[in-house]
């Protein structure tokens, strides 16, 4: 394909970044470094795989994932922007905001000193873009592939006049067994129910997963830990910039109404997001940015 040939002539680093055909053609960027891999797809800024040097992969993709222009895939890390869930007021409005359905551009490839490869994905505002949101905007997503995975978004307000987002790295981690997992770091942390009417409740000690849980943390600025017995391995999520953290999985119920979800995945997965949306909105002044980031390993 000539636009993979461009790509690979433009930002090809050899032996480190290669832009290749994914799955539904859509192009990805294979990103190889010294302690690690990934593929990121420029559909939706999209990392679906990511994987240490002996290790098993990080994230979850869904087996039943549609890749398409108008279709969000499922699994990896779906970008949501510039709102999460739906866009208040209008119910036409793509869920988890448009970021995750267009196409983001490459703007640097790299490979770092310490073995490491980064790779740099923007997306600005558009009509396609102002037709759905007004404001004028530029974003760009770091993504750094290496013993660990760091992810940083940076959102900047091009337009005169302030506004505010919401964000979210919807993180899609496999794990091995949910129902012997725990997630640790958000004890006391207060949280909004969304499967319970969004009633706002405190959480109590470690996060078990014994249902449809769909959990919106706010003010939540620290570290979070999925224990994960069954693949006798521990996932860790550092963050800044990001005071929500949302923890989603489907159960049983909802992962067979999902057509691009397999019937028996979600023991398979879980959704630590980091995240700002509800009340940890983010207001940016004209010409100003912010930035989120998260390291996982
Ligand atoms: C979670 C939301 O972040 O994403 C859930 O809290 C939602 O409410 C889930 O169901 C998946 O969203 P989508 O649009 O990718 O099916």
């Amino acid at each position: 394909m000539a636009e993979i040939d461009d790509l690979n002539k433009r930002f090809g680093v050899p032996g480190a970044v290669v832009f290749e055909a994914g799955n539904g053609n859509l192009v990805r960027a294979a990103l190889t470094a010294s302690q690690g891999s990934a593929h990121v797809y420029l559909h939706g800024a999209h990392v679906t795989h990511f994987q240490a040097n002996g290790q098993g992969p990080l994230l979850f993709l869904s087996s039943e994932s549609l890749f398409q222009f108008d279709k969000p895939i499922r699994g990896g890390i779906p970008i949501c922007f510039p709102w999460f869930g739906p866009k208040s007021g209008d119910t036409s409005a793509p869920v988890h905001g448009f970021a995750r359905l267009l196409q983001w551009n490459p703007l640097e490839t790299k490979r770092l000193g310490d073995g490491s490869v980064k790779l740099v994905l923007g997306l600005q505002s558009s009509e396609a873009t102002r037709s759905k949101w007004v404001h004028d905007f530029s974003a760009q997503l770091n993504v750094t592939v290496g013993a660990k995975l760091e992810l940083t978004l940076r959102v900047t307000n091009t337009s005169s006049q302030a506004f505010t987002f919401e964000e979210a790295l919807h993180t899609y981690f496999s794990v091995g067994d949910i129902k012997t997992a725990r997630i640790d770091g958000l004890s006391g942390v207060r949280y909004l129910d969304k499967v319970d009417g969004a009633k706002e409740k405190t959480q109590s000690g470690a996060i078990t997963i014994e249902g449809e849980t769909d959990r919106v943390y706010m003010d939540a600025t620290s570290a979070t830990t999925i224990h994960d017995p069954s693949f006798t391995r521990k996932i860790t999520v550092e963050k800044s910039g990001s005071s929500t953290t949302v923890v989603w999985n489907p159960w049983i119920n909802k992962a067979k109404a999902m057509a691009d979800f397999g019937d028996e995945e979600w023991p398979h997965m879980v959704c630590v997001e980091t995240a700002n949306a509800a009340k940890n909105a983010v207001q940016l002044a004209p010409g100003a940015t912010h930035e989120m980031r998260a390291v996982m390993s």
